[in-house]
């Protein structure tokens, strides 16, 4: 009977001792495994439209994702995501072709953000953009 009761504390002890050594073990795993918490739209003024003129482009970061402001040559305004939907490299404005371009393979997108060439298998997306008192203020969701 003495032994039973020996063995049962025995047991209980080793079996505390694992279940408490593996908390922190499983906590790495499950923040490891689970998908990051999406944050919510972020809106903010990005730049000033002095900073961006016709036939420019320029990359500024809103939240942790970059963005790539474009004022086209008729100085129309776009923003876009400016991963490319290849492999995520930052993409840039090319003035001299009009175009958006990445250099790491080589995808060129149009200034709509349409893939025309390359590996980039789909547009670039596009953000809400407004000028507020000559700010650029951009929507990120
Ligand atoms: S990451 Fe842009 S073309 Fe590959």
């Amino acid at each position: 009977m003495e032994k039973n009761n020996r063995r049962k504390i025995l047991n209980l002890i080793i079996w505390g001792w694992a279940g408490v050594t593996s908390i922190p073990f499983l906590s790495t795993v499950f923040r490891f495994t689970s998908p990051p918490k999406r944050e919510g739209p972020i809106t903010a003024a990005v730049s000033t439209t002095e900073e961006v003129p016709p036939n420019s482009g320029k990359t500024v970061s809103l939240g942790n994702r970059p963005v790539l402001l474009i004022t086209t040559p008729e100085g129309e305004r776009r923003a876009f995501l400016a991963n490319c939907t290849h492999l995520g490299c930052v993409v840039r404005y090319r003035e001299e072709e009009n175009d958006i371009y990445c250099a790491c393979h080589h995808s060129v997108f149009d200034i709509e953000g349409k893939n025309m060439s390359g590996p980039a298998p789909r547009p670039l997306p596009q953000l809400p953009i407004e000028i507020e008192n000559d700010n650029i203020v951009v929507t990120v969701s």
